[in-house]
């Protein structure tokens, strides 16, 4: 709707008639609007919805088998997108280039991203980063997940993988995150270690990677 067309109707359309022609046209675009508005909203539904199956492995049965460390990383930051946003947080997704699968628990590792990005999220102050990256180190697939929050104090960094040990407010803190992590880890024939001091708290999970066909 430009003003030359409004003045051209207005000169062939005079008085009441223009007056509906104008709330014709009116009601017209703003029902083009909340189209499109509704179609993006349902196209970020549908992006969320994909990945929480994917993240999920919703259509796959529980054994290791190859899988790309990448997608899932992708995923849990779109997961955890919204909590990012509140603490006003940068997440960095960084993977080397030609990274090959890792033979392991999908969903599960999926968890295990989502339980140390969630504790970074926790750390890291308002405008904090945490950077997650993944590249091949020998025949382990190796992911970093790594925060600029205060770090942890060395006379609690010993029992952080403990059932129940939580350093947060009741209802905010179950201190199960690690502990499951790090089961899971194992379960996927991996490892997990920390290491922390302030400005800098990393978590490396190691895990074997996919071997090639003959
Ligand atoms: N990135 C981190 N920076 C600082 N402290 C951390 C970090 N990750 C874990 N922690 C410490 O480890 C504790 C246990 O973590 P977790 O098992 O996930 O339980 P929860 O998150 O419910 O407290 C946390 O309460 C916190 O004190
Ligand atoms: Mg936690």
């Amino acid at each position: 709707v430009t003003i030359a067309a409004l003045d051209a109707l207005a000169r062939a359309a005079p008085g009441p008639t223009l007056d509906a022609a104008l709330r014709w046209i009116v009601a017209g675009c703003m029902t083009q609007a909340l189209a499109r508005d509704i179609e993006q909203a349902a196209t970020r539904i549908h992006d969320l919805v994909a990945a929480v199956k994917r993240f999920t492995y919703m259509d796959s049965v529980a054994g290791p088998e190859p899988v790309d460390v990448t997608v899932g990383l992708r995923d849990t930051v779109r997961v955890l997108a919204a909590k990012a946003r509140e603490r006003a947080a940068g997440v960095t997704l960084d993977v080397a280039p030609g990274l090959p699968r890792a033979h392991a628990i999908g969903s599960e590792l999926n968890q295990v991203w989502l339980n140390l990005l969630d504790n970074a999220l926790d750390a890291v102050a308002a405008s904090g980063r945490v950077t997650l990256s993944a590249r091949l180190e020998t025949d382990r697939v190796v992911v970093r997940v790594v925060d600029d929050g205060p770090g942890i104090p060395p006379d609690v960094l010993p029992r952080i993988f403990d059932p129940f040990f939580t350093t947060k407010p009741p209802g905010q803190g179950t201190g199960l995150g690690l502990e499951i992590t790090r089961q899971l880890v194992r379960q996927s024939n991996g490892d997990i270690a920390v290491q922390s001091r302030p400005g800098h708290t990393e978590f490396r999970v190691s895990l074997p990677a996919e071997r090639p066909a003959p």
